[in-house]
């Protein structure tokens, strides 16, 4: 190591509404040293994710902020793992980390690039995975609506729903993604939120109706695709990010009138839920990514301390695919 100098960027005031730059600061520390039991990472790649905001809402001021990040081993003092390896764990927003043996899992290297153990094959793509085909249950000839569409999660949802023979819709905030999930990963129609009257849209793209609803954001975009229900539908809340940001909620349960009409299901999902099942998951995810049947698309920002930035950017939907932190090089 050719200094003992650890960067960190921590939490220096909680935000109201969304976060800005002036919220985090990166400060200095000394790198630590694993105790017993315990394995020293250098962080690669560092995941941001749309539910770290509700962890700055809950997590102290000054902490380190939370996030997963895949590294290379520097120092094992844990059986079982050695210099050079590469794990995943909950490191967080800084260059150096310990993990220990309930928080370092390795990194499979066979199943693709390492990055994806962050994305298409880790949490993000488990939850397409399991949110998909264990809550909404597709099948084939099901029209599917997915919404933040070219999103980590969103963009796998409509392709495991093509694998299954579904009928599939994307909704998503430009018409560079709309045209991306569209005509590179196959999905039969895109709507532009930003550009278009969603209820008009779903009229013409979903002329059935919506027999599984894969809801990614909440708020005004849920509101229009509830009104299109069809009999015994299935909707997963998967995220709400167009809420994260707001103090109160915006609004009432005006949707109990859609789902008391269509006798629908409606299911909160996270997935920590499935523990037991991520291998099969995280298996079955590479062997379509390496068909080519599932693609992926990584939105990579250069240089820890772009962090704040590059996250501010998510929650208002700057990002176009997973959204990675190069912390160092491979
Ligand atoms: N339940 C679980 O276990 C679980 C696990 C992972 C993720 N999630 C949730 O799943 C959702 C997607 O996560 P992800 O990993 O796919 O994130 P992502 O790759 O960063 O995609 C998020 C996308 O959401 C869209 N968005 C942002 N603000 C919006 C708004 N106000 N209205 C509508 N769309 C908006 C943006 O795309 P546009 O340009 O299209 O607006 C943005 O790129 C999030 O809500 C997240 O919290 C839940």
């Amino acid at each position: 190591m050719p200094e003992n100098v650890n960067r960190q960027i921590i939490l220096k005031s909680r935000p109201a509404g969304m976060p800005k730059e002036s919220d985090f600061d990166l400060i200095e520390t000394p790198i630590p040293t694993p105790e017993f039991g315990q394995v020293l990472i250098k962080s690669l790649w560092m995941s941001l994710d749309p539910y770290m905001r509700g962890r700055i809402t809950s997590s102290p001021v000054g902490d380190v902020i939370e996030s997963e990040a895949v590294g290379r081993v520097m120092e094992s003092r844990l059986e079982g793992f050695k210099a050079g390896d590469i794990v995943r764990g909950r490191i967080g927003w800084q260059e150096y980390g310990l993990l220990d043996v309930t928080s370092a899992f390795p990194v499979n290297r066979d199943y693709g690039p390492i990055s994806t153990s962050v994305g298409v094959l880790g949490m993000p793509g488990l939850t397409a995975y399991f949110g998909l085909l264990d809550v909404c249950e597709p099948k084939p000839g099901d029209t599917v609506v997915v919404s933040a569409a070219s999103g980590a999660v969103g963009a796998v949802v409509g392709q495991i729903a093509k694998i299954g023979g579904c009928r599939v819709v994307g909704i998503a905030g430009s018409d560079e993604k709309v045209s991306y999930i569209v005509d590179e990963l196959g999905f039969d129609a895109g709507i532009n939120y930003k550009t278009q009257d969603v209820d008009r849209a779903l009229s013409v793209a979903a002329p059935d109706g919506v027999d599984c609803y894969f809801d990614n954001v909440g708020g005004p975009i849920t509101e229009a695709v509830l009104a299109h229900l069809a009999m015994y539908s299935r909707t997963v809340i998967c995220g709400r990010i167009s809420e994260y940001n707001e103090a109160e909620p915006s609004m009432g349960p005006r949707i109990l009138r859609y789902l008391h009409s269509t006798r629908s299901r409606i299911q909160g999902f996270t997935v920590n839920q499935y523990p037991q099942q991520f291998e099969e998951g995280r298996a079955q995810l590479a062997r379509w990514v390496k068909s080519g049947q599932i693609k992926y698309r990584e939105d990579i920002v250069e240089g820890f301390e772009n962090s704040p930035k590059a996250f501010i950017g998510q929650l208002g939907g700057a990002n176009f695919g997973k959204l990675l932190i190069k912390v160092s090089d491979e």
